[in-house]
């Protein structure tokens, strides 16, 4: 299996279904993780996370323009500790819009180490460097100060609420590539 990305403490890596669905489903089937997500998000057993898992990767593939979503590799460990994310905003209907945004889902337990500005950091550089993204976008619900506090310290820029995405009020944050 080739790793996609790689941090200090972190590899970024393609889900495998059959051999992930059971650490994703510690982060899917936990309430306080899925809170913020919606309530679709809240897997209630590992054969319908594996199914999410299978269903995700065709998504991808027929997209087939670099984005998709990636499983967080603790390396001291070699557990799954999250998901981080890069793809096209859905609008109001779910339909997949030009603007693309970055996104971060960590397991409870790895909540509080850095994990997610980590992995989010370095999902901006593939981005910018390899899918010549000029802006890059994060849209978080206003209760979850703890994903606007993983924007500030990307240094993604506050431009305050929007209805263009998702069919609901998100604040959304920004990034610009870096200037050549
Ligand atoms: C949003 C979410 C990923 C943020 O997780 P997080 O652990 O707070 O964020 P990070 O991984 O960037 O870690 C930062 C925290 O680790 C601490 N930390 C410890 N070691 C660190 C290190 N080496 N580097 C950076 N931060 C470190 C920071 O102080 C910070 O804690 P603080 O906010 O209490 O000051 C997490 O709350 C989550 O998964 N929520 C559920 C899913 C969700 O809502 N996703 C966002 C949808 S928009």
């Amino acid at each position: 299996m080739t790793n996609f990305l790689e941090t200090e403490r972190l590899i970024i890596r393609s889900w495998i279904p059959e051999r992930d669905a059971e650490q994703a489903f510690v982060i899917y089937n936990d309430p306080e993780v899925t809170h913020f997500l919606g309530k679709a998000s809240l897997v209630t057993s590992v054969e319908s996370q594996r199914q999410r898992l299978i269903d995700n990767i065709e998504q991808w593939h027929r997209r087939n323009n670099g984005t998709g979503s990636w499983a967080i590799v603790e390396k001291e460990t070699t557990t799954i500790v999250g998901t981080i994310l890069l793809k096209q905003l859905p609008d109001k209907d779910g339909l997949p819009t030009q603007d693309y945004e970055v996104g971060w889902h960590l397991r409870r337990a790895s909540w509080g180490k850095g994990y997610a500005t980590e992995a989010g950091q370095v999902m901006l550089n593939y981005g910018f460097n390899v899918l010549n993204l000029p802006v890059i976008n994060a849209v978080v619900k206003p209760e979850n100060h703890a994903s606007i506090r993983v924007t500030e310290r990307l240094g993604m820029k506050p431009i305050g609420r929007t209805n263009k995405y998702y069919g609901i009020e998100l604040l959304l944050f920004q990034l610009d590539a870096p200037e050549e």
